[in-house]
């Protein structure tokens, strides 16, 4: 497998969750407010402490009612906050599961509880409708290490060669390829093509299992995920010691060490799915943090193992921000029309492909 010249070096944006002067929720905690909401804390309780219920519950009903009123739909990333995940989201899922939801949805207003390339997915695939994102700064390292210049200068160097982009990159990047993936989807993308060499972009790491789980050459860009990039298989093989039985789990974007010792690689779904079916007595999900806490709503007898790394730009995403997003109808996400036929085009082919 190649690997093109390195990229602009990834932003490590290490940032807080916003905290400007917001709307008031519509209600106050109260003994009543209480009462109405005992069902949905008892299902969370296990992930969202007594002393945080007060401050989400008043949110969380007035983002419901919102949403009645202005035809929305929240969709909620694997990585987001138990109380946006489990109490305000209408879909829950991976890139690929969200933007099929994008796709088929008759709201009229879709608040994306992600990062940015995820919202543009989304207008991508329904132009008519209004996408929202609560903070214009989710954004993703991988979308940040390569332009569409780059992506031309690819195509100058491997001629001949499709390009493959992973979804988390901007509508500009994925104008300039041929179809888009995600981890969920990669390898079947990738040999769709028919095709002996591929250019698979930018994620140096997903290239690389894709690589090895196929006979098609990959050639792949620096990209890095900045949450990922940070396990590694030495960590992972001593937690493994110290907690005789557990099952190791992890995602594509985490570098080849760390494959090699893990269970299981898949997509977040894939992870998910593998932890429902498998039911594993004690369990480490080499990913985003927070999916830990998702998942062992629905699994209370398997013991998560966490190991702990946030992605900054996930996190930007709040209930405040998502309330704030549906009060004010903001902030509206658009597609440059220079690059959108084309960007659509390429997610198209790809949501056509895997349905
Ligand atoms: P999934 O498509 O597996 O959810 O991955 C998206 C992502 O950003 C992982 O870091
Ligand atoms: Fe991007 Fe990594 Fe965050 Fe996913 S976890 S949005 S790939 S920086």
């Amino acid at each position: 497998m190649a690997i093109a010249p390195a990229a602009a070096p990834s932003s490590a944006v290490t940032a807080a969750r916003q905290t400007e002067t917001r709307t008031p929720p519509r209600y106050a905690w109260s003994p009543a407010l209480k009462a109405e909401m005992a069902e949905m804390y008892e299902r969370v309780r296990h992930v969202i402490t007594p002393m945080e219920w007060p401050h989400y519950a008043p949110l969380i009903k007035s983002i419901n009612e919102l949403k009645k009123e202005r035809n929305a739909v929240v969709l909620a990333h694997n990585y987001m906050t138990p109380e946006i995940f489990h109490c305000v989201a209408d879909f829950r899922g991976d890139s690929l599961q969200l933007a099929n939801e994008a796709a088929r949805t008759d709201a009229e207003v879709i608040v994306q509880a992600g990062v940015h390339f995820m919202a543009e997915t989304s207008k991508l695939l329904s132009p008519d409708k209004m996408v929202l994102i609560p903070d214009m700064r989710a954004g993703c390292s991988l979308a940040a290490s390569i332009t569409p210049e780059d992506v031309r200068m690819l195509r100058e160097a491997y001629p001949g060669a499709p390009i493959v982009t992973y979804v988390n990159t901007s509508a500009a990047v994925k104008a300039e390829c041929d179809i888009t993936c995600t981890s969920s989807n990669a390898v079947k993308v990738v040999e769709s093509l028919n095709a002996p060499r591929v250019i698979c972009i930018p994620d140096q790491y997903l290239a690389k299992w894709v690589q090895s789980q196929t006979k098609v050459e990959v050639i792949t860009w620096k990209g890095a995920c900045e949450v990922h990039e940070r396990f590694t298989g030495a960590e992972l093989s001593r937690m493994r010691d110290d907690e005789p039985g557990l099952k190791i789990i992890a995602h594509p974007e985490c570098p080849p060490d760390v494959i090699a010792v893990a269970d299981f690689t898949g997509s977040t779904a894939k992870m998910i799915n593998w932890v429902k079916d498998k039911r594993p007595p004690k369990v480490m999900l080499v990913t985003e943090c927070s999916m830990a806490s998702n998942v062992a709503v629905e699994v209370p007898d398997v013991d998560f193992i966490r190991p702990c790394n946030l992605c900054p730009h996930m996190k930007r995403i709040s209930l405040e921000g998502i309330y704030e997003s549906l009060v004010h109808l903001k902030h509206e996400v658009t597609v440059d029309p220079d690059v959108v036929d084309r960007a659509r085009r390429a997610v198209e082919r790809m949501v056509n492909l895997t349905n």
